[in-house]
């Protein structure tokens, strides 16, 4: 089983929507996936009692303290890979997050406070070595100027910048009110297609040696 991370200080970056989208995605895929909520206000387990409890994929609401075990479960019981759902701003949640992720992903907006916020959860995640990547979020569709400052901040910081960005669109929120992603309340939309590239960009980071190895030599670097 591999394991991903969705981590930021910062609150409402788009954590709980990437994680529910992309299980969805290993699913669709033909994975088992299960998303683990780690964040005490349980979005993502509302996100699943709206979707319906013989839905996939599975979602475990936990306390970090119980993550290693939780997971070894999941890989014993068959499950492809986990996404793990943290909380905004809890530390201590955030580390144990990264502690078992085998890819680490760093949702950010493309806004000034936005880009601190992610100095400090790349400072908390320093400590592993691991394969990780900043995806920029809420990008304003018509483009702006702080997309391309927030991009030039990520590469300041020497993190890697996932080669894709998420968008602001409206079909996130609406298809999460009935428990649904954006790819299953708009399979042909663009926000389906900014979720299918974050997938395979996961996949690669998860999957392939190679990429895994560069990663980490960049972030060691
Ligand atoms: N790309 C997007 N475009 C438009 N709305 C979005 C997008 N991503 C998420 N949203 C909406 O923004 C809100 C916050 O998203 P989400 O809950 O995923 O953030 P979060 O980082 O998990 O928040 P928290 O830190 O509170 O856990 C939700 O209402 C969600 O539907
Ligand atoms: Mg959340």
């Amino acid at each position: 089983m591999k394991t991903v991370a969705i981590i930021s200080q910062k609150g409402g970056v788009g954590k709980t929507t990437l994680a529910t989208a992309l299980a969805v995605a290993a699913e669709l895929d033909g994975k088992s996936a299960a998303v683990f909520d780690l964040d005490p206000q349980a979005s993502a387990s509302f996100w699943k009692d709206a979707r319906g409890k013989d839905a996939s994929p599975a979602v475990v609401s936990l306390q970090a303290s119980r993550l290693k075990e939780t997971l070894a479960l999941a890989a014993e019981g068959g499950c492809d890979i986990a996404f793990i759902d943290a909380p905004p701003v809890a530390k201590d949640i955030a580390f144990e997050a990264a502690e078992h992720a085998d890819f680490i992903l760093i949702p950010t907006r493309p806004a000034v406070l936005d880009a601190a916020a992610m100095d400090k959860t790349l400072k908390l995640i320093r400590a592993f070595a691991k394969p990780s990547a900043v995806v920029l979020t809420f990008c304003p569709t018509q483009g702006g100027r702080e997309i391309g400052d927030t991009e030039e901040a990520v590469k300041q910081l020497g993190a890697t910048l996932a080669p894709l960005r998420i968008h602001n669109r409206i079909t996130y929120s609406r298809a999460q009110q009935t428990g649904h992603t954006a790819q299953e309340f708009e399979p042909e939309g663009k926000a389906a297609e900014e979720i299918k590239h974050l997938y395979d960009y996961t996949c690669m980071n998860l999957f392939t040696q190679t990429a895994e190895a560069k990663n980490v030599r960049r972030r060691t670097a």
